[in-house]
């Protein structure tokens, strides 16, 4: 009998290791932002970001390593208390934007060397902070 191995990536930090530590993120990151820049469909979330995103690269580089159970990066470099819905909530982010957004992800994903149960794991995990952003950004814009 085959026992399964798949990996339990709740557990400890096995999601940050999938991912391939830092190193894996910044490339993660790098590629999703650069299938935000050139997308068509993107082109609208795009422009709700700074002009020039490379502190955008490194913020979601930096967060995901702690929200894979990894090092507190994020918090390390930037200040401490952030809360991913409050810091879209200046921003009309809609349902929309989220499966774009989601696209982007998981066009960058196709691009990493990551197990294939992985990548659709992060991708339902992202899923969880994206759709409580768009909760709170459009209750703070409908007003
Ligand atoms: C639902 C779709 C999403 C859209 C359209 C979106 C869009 C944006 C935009 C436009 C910014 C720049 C804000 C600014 O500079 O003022 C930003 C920042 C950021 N986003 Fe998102 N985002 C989405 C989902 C997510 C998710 C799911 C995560 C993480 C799990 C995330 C993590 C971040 C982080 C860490 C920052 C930097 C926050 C800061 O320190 O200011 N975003 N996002």
């Amino acid at each position: 009998m085959t026992i399964s191995q798949a990996p339990n990536y709740g557990i400890e930090d096995a999601s940050y290791q999938a991912a391939g530590q830092l190193q894996g993120l910044i490339k993660l990151v790098n590629d999703f932002y650069d299938i935000m820049e050139t997308l068509p469909e993107a082109a609208h979330i795009r422009a709700m970001h700074p002009h020039d995103l490379s502190v955008s690269r490194d913020k979601l580089a930096l967060f995901l390593s702690a929200w894979l159970n990894g090092p507190r990066l994020y918090a390390a470099k930037y200040g401490k208390g952030i809360s991913m819905p409050r810091a879209h909530a200046h921003l009309p982010i809609t349902d929309a934007d989220r499966i774009v957004w989601l696209k982007c992800m998981s066009l960058a994903l196709q691009q990493q060397d990551y197990a294939e149960d992985f990548k659709q794991y992060l991708l339902t995990q992202l899923n969880v902070p994206a759709s409580r952003i768009v909760a709170l950004c459009e209750q703070q814009h409908s007003q």
